[in-house]
């Protein structure tokens, strides 16, 4: 068996960690969220989310694959016998489960590129996403997605995702800077920030049951949390880097492009006068093109805006098909290449019914984010709370210092606040999944 790779950078470990952080998640689940839950409201419960839960769970993932130095399901089989790899295999699972549908939108998002500039959504941005989003052509674009998506990944950790999200993730940054000041001059932009922060506190304080979970969902979809995506990169970690400052850098850009993508989207709809209600996959690809098609010059900034959205998606997917190849890499001697193609064709041949039908899709992706995540989550938690326990303090402790304090009170706010708010939002998510 070849030697394991590595990065061959810190910066180059945070900047993949980020890529797989930031996508489909921030640019457009995150924007409707909070306009959904109260505006600035929401994003300040989303901000205590991710400084109280997100970042302390982020960690709990860091510290178990740095530790072992093994994909997903030997990295629990290493610290916690053969019961505790059962939460490794749900990993898996769920890597093979999501990329399947993600690389679906992968697919109509390559479609919206192409339409920006061709025009061919200005006429009729409903008819269009009908005709992207169900079909023969969307199986095309479902396996185009995939193929990039395989290239990247069996090229390696160091040539092919480090190479790739060094590219990626700082142009993702700058295109969306670039967006969210060109947004800055329409008309309606004033309207937009409103919308997106305006503190509305009374919609917490009525439906807190509903807002509080939201952000902690959010907060864990958002930054790849419950699969062993973070495992997986953290296992490439090589020496004794402070990982908590590699998280908090992690949730910082993470959270910032989710900001900077409501500063894209609230000003353009509302120069347009386009209600942002409603939420979900399909009604922001509607609006938002048609926004595009009726602003002079949309279509080139529909091509930026979707070619950033590409990208994301793009970074995201090479970490949900890095857990399953990780796996085998590690177990069996065949060839990366040999193995991630493998993978990729299955996952694609998984994905052909999510691209026939938007229900099966639609399907796909709440059994994921409301069921699979948070329950891989819930049962991480547990398991480093109790049972790595001390190991995982000594662990965290390399790169913080052998007496530091953060460590015990770490431990014990997994134990208590981030295990009881994790197990809150599954409860709420297996409770409004049985009642849909
Ligand atoms: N964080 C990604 C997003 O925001 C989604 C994701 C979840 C990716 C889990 C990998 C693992 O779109």
């Amino acid at each position: 068996m070849s030697q394991r790779e590595t990065w061959t950078s810190r910066v180059g470990f945070i900047l993949a960690a980020v890529g797989s952080a930031v996508g489909l998640g921030n640019i457009w689940r995150f924007p409707y969220m909070s306009a959904e839950n109260g505006g600035a409201a929401f994003l300040v419960v989303y901000l205590i989310a991710v400084a109280l839960i997100g970042l302390p769970a982020i960690l709990a993932e860091f510290v178990i694959g740095r530790e072992t130095k093994k994909n997903v399901v030997d990295a629990f089989r290493n610290l916690g016998g053969p019961v505790a790899a059962l939460i490794g295999v749900l990993g898996l699972f769920t890597g093979f489960w999501m990329l399947s549908y993600y690389s679906v939108v992968g697919g109509w998002v390559i479609q919206y590129v192409i339409g920006s500039l061709s025009g061919a959504y200005f006429a009729d941005p409903g008819m269009y996403f009908g005709q992207v989003s169900e079909g023969t052509g969307t199986i095309l674009f479902h396996a185009i997605f995939m193929a990039i998506t395989i290239g990247i990944v069996a090229a390696g950790v160091e040539k092919g995702i480090e190479v790739g999200t060094k590219i990626m993730v700082p142009s993702i940054a700058i295109l969306m800077i670039g967006m969210a000041a060109w947004a800055f001059t329409l008309d309606g932009a004033g309207a937009g920030y409103d919308y997106f922060l305006t503190a509305d506190f009374g919609v917490i304080a009525e439906n807190y049951q509903s807002i509080i979970p939201d952000a902690v969902g959010q907060a864990l979809f958002s930054l790849s949390l419950g699969m062993g995506a973070m495992i997986t990169y953290a296992s490439y970690l090589d020496g004794d880097d402070n990982l908590l400052g590699d998280g908090i850098s992690i949730t910082v850009l993470n959270t910032f492009v989710g900001v900077l993508a409501g500063f894209v989207v609230f000003p353009l709809l509302f120069a347009q006068s386009i209600d942002p209600g409603s939420a979900g996959a399909g009604a922001v690809f509607v609006s938002l093109a048609q926004a595009f098609a009726e602003l002079p010059a949309g279509g080139i900034i529909g091509f930026v805006f979707f070619l950033v959205l590409l990208i994301a998606a793009l970074s995201s997917a090479i970490s949900l098909l890095e857990v399953v190849v990780s796996y085998f890499v590690d177990n069996f001697d065949v060839s990366r290449p040999i193995l991630t193609t493998g993978i990729g064709v299955m996952i694609f041949l998984l994905g052909v019914p999510s691209a026939l039908n938007i229900n099966t899709f639609t399907m796909f992706d709440n059994i994921a984010s409301n069921i699979l995540l948070p329950l891989g989550v819930t049962l991480t938690v547990i398991f480093v709370g109790w049972i790595y326990g001390g190991g995982a303090v000594a662990e965290l402790r390399r790169g913080l210092g052998k007496n530091s304090s953060f460590g015990p009170v770490w431990l014990w706010h997994i134990r208590i606040v981030v295990f009881a708010a994790v197990l809150g939002t599954l409860a709420l998510s297996i409770m409004t999944f049985m009642s849909a």
